[in-house]
């Protein structure tokens, strides 16, 4: 697979697959302003918690490079605005999490102001490798879940897309089909309203060779039932300290069904979607547009001013989670204490 998204050096502009064309076409966007990124980000140009971290990243250091500021004081300030302005999706940690990295490299940069501007192009590119390292461990770190003649079941993409390169549940099961000679399979959920698991996951295990079957997501029940999956493994948009993922909307109800079933449920995502401050009851679940749901290639499938409720993400909390994990190592059966173990600042 291609790169999400990159730092052209040349130009310094950043080049980002545009997702909402995908499958049917691949075409970029190339950019030198941050708005557009946010903007990128919000209409999801660009999404998967990984991937927005990155753009999120690569978005301050171009605004870096535009605020023509001659004191520090004037870059810090427009750097603030360019944060506030990126954090245009609440749920996902990565986004604020590259951003107030960025902001305090700023601050901690001593030098010229082109000093600073390099420093932070710099760490947006640190940022983007870093996630690509992150991905390739995780999914080493999986292996010791999945055996030979596995199929996993997974919802949404957490795929290469949705990060810079490689993937969460897409390096695991990356990985596991070069270790066992492609002999790992994949049920996708379509992952309804935004369909990221037809349109994309399915797009690129197929792109990689990797044996796929899409299933609506009423379809998981019956998937389950019938005894053609034998785990599942999902990404996550934030992890708390006590356990609980956050990722999007269809986790939680699989994770149930799962349990109910017997099937081994993992939750796979990097350092930088870990949350060691929120409570649960204080995690902002996007609620999105509501003709999201109305809606589909263009038309009403429903009554036009139908009542929508729309959350982007669910809760799933530990006791259905049978590891957590990441490029650090494992959290089995995960509560507070291991948490902390691993994740100890
Ligand atoms: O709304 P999206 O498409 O940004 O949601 C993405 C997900 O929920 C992914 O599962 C999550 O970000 C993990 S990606 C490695």
């Amino acid at each position: 697979m291609f790169r999400t998204i990159e730092w052209l050096d040349d130009t310094s502009q950043v080049r980002l697959v545009n997702q909402t064309k995908l499958p049917l076409t691949l075409e970029h966007i190339v950019t030198n302003s941050h708005e557009r990124i946010a903007k990128s980000i919000k209409i999801m140009e660009i999404r998967g918690a990984p991937a927005i971290g990155a753009a999120a990243g690569m978005g301050m250091a171009l605004a870096a490079i535009e605020s023509k500021a001659r004191t520090m004081g004037d870059l810090l300030e427009y750097l603030e605005n360019a944060a506030n302005t990126l954090n245009t999706r609440p749920t996902a940690v990565n986004l604020t999490w590259a951003t107030t990295r960025m902001l305090e490299v700023a601050k901690s940069v001593t030098g010229s102001i082109d000093d600073v501007i390099q420093r932070l192009i710099d760490e947006a590119k640190e940022i983007a490798e870093e996630d690509v390292r992150m991905c390739r461990s995780m999914g080493e770190n999986a292996l010791e879940f999945i055996k030979p003649g596995y199929t996993i079941q997974t919802i949404c993409n957490a795929g290469s897309l949705a990060t810079v390169h490689l993937g969460t549940v897409g390096a695991v099961v990356r990985i596991a089909h070069e270790k066992y000679n492609g002999d790992i399979k994949v049920y996708s959920a379509e992952t309804r309203p935004r369909q990221q698991g037809a349109r994309l996951t399915v797009f690129e295990f197929i792109e990689d060779d990797i044996d796929t079957t899409l299933i609506t997501d009423g379809m998981i029940g019956t998937v389950f039932r019938e005894g053609r999956v034998d785990c599942c493994v999902v990404g996550a948009d934030r992890i708390l300290r006590t356990g609980h993922i956050i990722n999007k909307i269809g986790t939680y109800t699989m994770a149930i069904t799962a349990n109910y079933h017997n099937i081994p449920f993992y939750s796979v995502a990097p350092t930088s979607t870990i949350d060691m401050e929120t409570n649960p009851k204080d995690v902002i679940i996007e609620e999105r547009d509501p003709d999201e749901v109305r809606i589909i290639n263009g038309e009403y499938v429903t009554v036009p001013d139908a009542k929508v409720y729309n959350p982007a993400f669910d809760m799933t909390p530990p006791e259905l989670i049978d590891a957590i994990i990441t490029d650090r190592g494992v959290v089995r059966n995960p509560t507070e204490e291991k948490m902390r173990k691993l994740f100890p600042k």
